[in-house]
């Protein structure tokens, strides 16, 4: 199976998740993507569910999809929320963000009764933070977040360099919410609890990429089959 073929199993995999009437959680990514396709199916064949995207893209896609679209100022409560993730850990603590809407992402995965992650094994990892780690800051005052950033991540013990994330034309890149986004490229994150306890607490931090305790379960497929993860109580 190619990497893209992982994907697409894996979200066929979570699909399985999905009941009649259920209120549904859809994440971004190109994972994503393959359920919102995946999904879109299912609904123009009469299954009864509505969606509420993570992005603007997969407002797009899904729409495109047929998928019914609501908002969380609608509908506060959601029954699931399948998503993709740049890194997963066994504990199924996540790092996300690659596609810029982490905000958004750990908004309605928090509004979820269940989250759970479609991945190809590429993203399974025994420790988080070869990925660089995604901080959605405030515009304003961004010298001074950075330098807040640095001391949060060097007192969890991590190390590393912080890039403003840039468009391809080199301006920076805002995101849905207005925001930029720092890349802190830390090769190890050993206590990500603590590290995400340290990037909250700093004002101009709106959201990290750490996904902790959020992740139910999570469906990776690889080159042999697909592999389904059940969080454990750690
Ligand atoms: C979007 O901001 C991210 O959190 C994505 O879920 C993550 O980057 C996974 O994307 P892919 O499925 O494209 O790898």
């Amino acid at each position: 199976m190619s990497g893209n073929d992982q994907k697409r199993a894996a979200a066929a995999a979570a699909l399985e998740f999905v009941q009649p009437g259920m209120k549904l959680g859809l994440g971004t990514g190109s994972t994503a993507a393959h359920f919102v396709e995946l999904l879109g199916e299912k609904v123009r064949a009469g299954l009864d569910v509505v969606g509420v995207p993570t992005s603007e893209a997969t407002r797009g896609l899904a729409k495109h999809a047929g998928i019914p679209l609501t908002t969380l100022e609608e509908i506060p409560e959601l029954d699931l929320t399948v998503d993709g993730a740049d890194e997963l850990d066994p504990h199924l603590r996540l790092i996300k963000g690659g596609g810029a809407a982490l905000l958004r992402e750990k908004i309605v995965a928090y509004a979820s009764k269940r989250m759970v992650i479609i991945a190809d094994a590429s993203k399974k990892v025994d420790v988080l933070g070869a990925f660089p780690l995604p901080i959605e800051v405030i515009q304003f005052g961004l010298g001074a977040t950075e330098i807040a950033v640095r001391r949060a991540i060097s007192q969890a013990g991590c190390d590393g360099q912080i890039k403003l994330r840039l468009r391809p034309d080199g301006h920076a890149l805002v995101t849905d919410s207005g925001h930029f986004i720092l890349d802190a490229s830390l090769g190890r994150i050993a206590e990500p609890e603590a590290l995400a306890h340290g990037l909250a607490a700093v004002p101009g931090v709106v959201e990290h990429g750490l996904f902790i305790g959020l992740a139910s379960d999570a469906f990776v497929a690889g080159p042999s089959g697909i592999e389904h993860i059940v969080r454990s109580s750690n």
